[in-house]
């Protein structure tokens, strides 16, 4: 019979490595705390509206990549494709307005998009993300930056490098955009086809098109941060002022527009030399339109989100993955064999009293040999063996022994002492 495989473009994280995810969700969690996150878990699915309100209609990821489906009840409910539009929803939802502002959340979750999967990009991705709404300085936006910069540092991460931009606000922009496309209209027939399908209604997004002749054409474009408004320019100077006093470098990128129609002024992405053609460790931007056009107050926004496939593809690229590469290896502290079937019950107890101390205790469930139940404990890495019994032919009540695996030594011990033994072997 065929056997039933994973949907293309998901993935099995399996012991060894999830050990290493698990890493990274403690470093997250500790970075978050440090600046003052707090964790929110929004629902997998959402409403489909709320992404076609928040995203934009026109972008590639309502487009094109959402799993979108009718309920039972024939409802459209998405799978999340991204986690800053279900933030603003329970923003609003759950009255955080009320709240003292900024209000500071971070999630760690799976999203869903239909992309076609390569190296580093999946259909199924893992998101680490923080928002803070409610407050626009731009003290924020450089905390946003900060953020990934300070969690890549404490992964080991290098060769990373952050793009900026401001890409100004409902005053400014559509004159820029005005500007672009008379720039971009008349070199359309250079464009790649879909670049110059979306010229009219997009023209931002011709900006980041990776196609060689799309990027010829783009190359002395007009900029965005060359039209702001007062406000927005402002804003980025003091941006760009508390980066520089941060001593957080980056380059000015004028074609950094990012994919979702929610971001005013800043966006930014965090790109990695490490990883191939999806470089992308982390993006993000302020938002200070979204929780409104989701019919919210008028609530100022920004954040970053980062990738954590991509996280751990370029911190084990650097050999910083640390942790055990092989599920199969390593993972017990101690073992507990039992020398004859008569001392297997025994062993059950020995096993509990020691998991109680809070080591890691494994023991034999099969009646395996004990010769083959030492192997099984070399193999799962334990450091310490309790034998109850000394030979196949011990009795219940006679002496165990703890020994000390990898310098061969070991001693006799009763019931009351093997715990400290055990203890002392293992310190
Ligand atoms: P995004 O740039 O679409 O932004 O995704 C954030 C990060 O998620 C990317 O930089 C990348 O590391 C990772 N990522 C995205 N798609 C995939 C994929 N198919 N496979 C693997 N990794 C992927 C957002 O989602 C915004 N919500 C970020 C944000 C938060 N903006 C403001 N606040």
């Amino acid at each position: 019979m065929a056997t039933v495989k994973a949907p293309r473009g998901t993935e099995d994280v399996l012991p060894g490595r999830s050990e290493q995810w698990s890493r990274l969700e403690a470093v997250t969690r500790e970075v978050m705390a440090s600046y003052g996150y707090r964790e929110i878990r929004t629902p997998v699915f959402e409403h489909t509206e709320l992404f076609v309100r928040g995203a934009g209609e026109a972008t590639d990821v309502v487009e094109k990549e959402m799993y979108t489906f009718a309920d039972r009840s024939g409802r459209s409910i998405t799978l999340r494709p991204e986690g800053t539009a279900p933030v603003a929803r329970a923003y609003i939802e759950h009255g955080m307005k009320l709240w003292p502002q900024p209000v500071k959340l971070f999630y760690i979750g799976p999203m869903f998009r239909y992309e076609r999967p390569q190296a580093g990009r999946l259909r199924q991705h893992y998101q680490i993300g923080a928002e803070a709404l409610g407050c626009g300085d731009p003290a924020l936006d450089a905390e946003a930056i900060l953020l990934p910069i300070e969690l890549f540092r404490r992964l080991g991460l290098s060769g990373f490098s952050v793009h900026l931009n401001s890409i100004g606000c409902p005053r400014c922009r559509p004159a820029y955009r005005e500007r672009l496309l008379e720039y971009l209209r008349p070199r359309a027939a250079q464009l790649c086809e879909s670049c110059q399908r979306r010229l009219e209604r997009s023209p931002l997004r011709v900006l980041d098109c990776k196609v060689p002749t799309c990027r010829a054409v783009t190359e002395a474009a007009p900029r965005s941060f060359d039209y702001l408004c007062d406000d927005c320019r402002v804003h980025f100077e003091t941006l760009q002022g508390h980066l520089g006093a941060l001593g957080v470098s980056y380059t000015l990128d004028p074609r950094l527009v990012r994919g979702f129609d929610y971001y005013t002024r800043t966006v930014f992405e965090v790109l990695s030399d490490q990883l191939g053609a999806q470089n992308a460790l982390a993006g993000g931007g302020r938002y200070d339109g979204l929780v409104e056009s989701l019919g919210g107050p008028p609530t100022p926004g920004v954040g970053f989100a980062s990738g954590m496939e991509r996280a751990m593809l370029a911190a084990s690229s650097a050999g910083k993955a640390g942790g055990i590469e092989d599920g199969r290896a390593g993972w017990i502290d101690v073992y507990v064999a039992s020398a004859a079937p008569a001392r297997r019950r025994e062993a059950l107890l020995v096993t509990r009293r020691l998991r109680e101390q809070g080591w890691r205790v494994e023991t034999d469930y099969e009646g395996r040999s004990l010769r083959a139940q030492l192997r099984w404990a070399d193999r799962a890495g334990a450091r310490v063996a309790v034998i109850v019994g000394e030979e196949e032919t011990s009795e219940p009540g006679d002496p165990m022994v703890v020994r000390h695996l990898a310098r061969g030594e070991q001693q006799r011990a009763d019931d009351a002492q093997v715990v400290a033994l055990v203890g002392r072997w293992l310190a």
